[in-house]
């Protein structure tokens, strides 16, 4: 059976006079409906139609078809709580990992084991390394915590510093490592990474390197490599996914860990019990098991990522590299009045990640969405 997008929302109940009370945009793009409510005052202050959301790193395609057609047919299970350890997807990730099920780990979101991650492994006494700028949940839940972080600006081609991370390991707690970067869209290839981690373990005997790897299906660089085969030469090395990227499944919350099973009981024994609903553990096995999304995805968002990055720099503005689904740009203005001047003509861009205050992060759309987005964002830099 088949299920558009349109009868999958009806199905959930959301649609018909229920859509009547949402924002357009957000009947419109359904899969969407989770969205940051900043996200949806930008677009209420818009006067338009549907605004092109090129802000959180989604995939515009929605979620993985098969995942959709087994969240429908399972729904009735709602009702009952979810199966006890997630036990048939995290046999999915080993199996697709080549790993054993006690090396996985899920959590609500790669955002969930990040945060435990810097829950179990730093201490007042034993701090974060981070780059700056980089994904922000770890330095942030840190702060949160009260727990010390020491930020380590990228170079200046705005790779991650690895030599000056390196110099902060000692006394660390936790060094969190992602490849490839959020938001600069670079990736370090696998030597590198392997050398870097390794000189990480040696300085200290007690610190975890946490490598992210949320863009890794994006990937097309040769040069790189997962970090997954090292969980089993290094207890003290995790590596985190998530289904919220290539899967489409940004708002059903599921990314998983892999690494040591006694270095990922520290994790999961803070972890919320049913933390991930039924509905998502059935998703996240049905996208697994859909074997041509990843180069599918993977294609359509390189086709339309060159076509956006060539456009910027056929208009003079210097672009960092991608291997992701996204694109940073140096568009040599404040990229806060950039981005609230792009939401009032109907384009979200992605949020300012200081230091870099001129360079605006892009998600890529579809093409057509791509297509549409420059000529308006052409419009807002002249
Ligand atoms: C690098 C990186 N890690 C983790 C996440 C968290 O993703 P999620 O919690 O949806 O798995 C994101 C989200 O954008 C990200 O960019």
């Amino acid at each position: 059976m088949t299920v558009s997008r349109r009868s999958f929302v009806r199905s959930l109940g959301v649609g018909g006079a229920g859509a009547l009370a949402l924002p357009t945009w957000l009947s419109a793009r359904g899969h969407e409906a989770g969205t940051h409510l900043d996200d949806a005052l930008a677009a209420a202050r818009w006067q338009g139609a549907s605004p092109i959301k090129l802000d959180s790193n989604e995939n515009p395609n929605g979620p993985a078809p098969a995942a959709m057609r087994a969240v429908q047919q399972a729904f009735r299970r709602a009702s009952l709580y979810p199966a006890r350890g997630e036990q048939a997807v995290r046999d999915a990730i080993a199996q697709a990992q080549g790993l054993q099920p006690d090396q996985v780990m899920v959590g609500s979101g790669s955002g969930e084991v990040l945060r435990l991650a810097v829950q179990a492994f730093c201490t007042p006494t034993r701090h974060l390394v981070a780059a700056r700028p980089t994904f922000e949940t770890p330095a942030r839940y840190a702060g949160v915590l009260g727990l010390p972080v020491r930020e380590v600006p990228v170079d200046k081609s705005l790779a991650l510093d690895l030599d000056g991370m390196l110099a902060q390991v000692r006394g660390a707690g936790l060094v969190f490592l992602c490849n490839p970067n959020n938001p600069t869209g670079h990736v370090h290839g696998a030597k590198a990474v392997t050398a870097f981690i390794e000189a990480a373990l040696r300085a200290d005997p007690e610190v975890v390197v946490l490598v992210d790897e949320a863009y890794h299906e994006f990937v097309t660089d040769p040069a790189y490599a997962t970090s997954v085969p090292l969980i089993a030469r290094h207890s003290r090395v995790v590596v985190s996914r998530t289904f919220s990227k290539i899967y489409g499944l940004a708002g059903m919350r599921l990314g998983y860990a892999m690494g040591a099973p006694a270095t990922l009981a520290r994790m999961e024994r803070l972890r919320l019990e049913n933390g991930v609903g039924s509905l998502t553990q059935v998703a996240g096995l049905a996208a697994l098991g859909d074997t041509a999304l990843v180069q599918r995805e993977r294609e359509g968002n390189r086709a339309a990522l060159e076509f956006t990055a060539r456009w910027f720099t056929d208009a003079g503005y210097a672009v960092v590299p991608s291997q992701t689904n996204f694109v940073l740009v140096n568009i040599r203005r404040d990229a806060t009045a950039f981005k609230d001047s792009c939401a009032a003509e109907g384009v979200l861009v992605g949020r300012v990640f200081p230091p870099l205050t001129q360079h605006t992060r892009i998600s890529i759309g579809t093409m057509d969405e791509m297509r549409r987005a420059v000529a308006i964002l052409g419009r807002v830099l002249s």
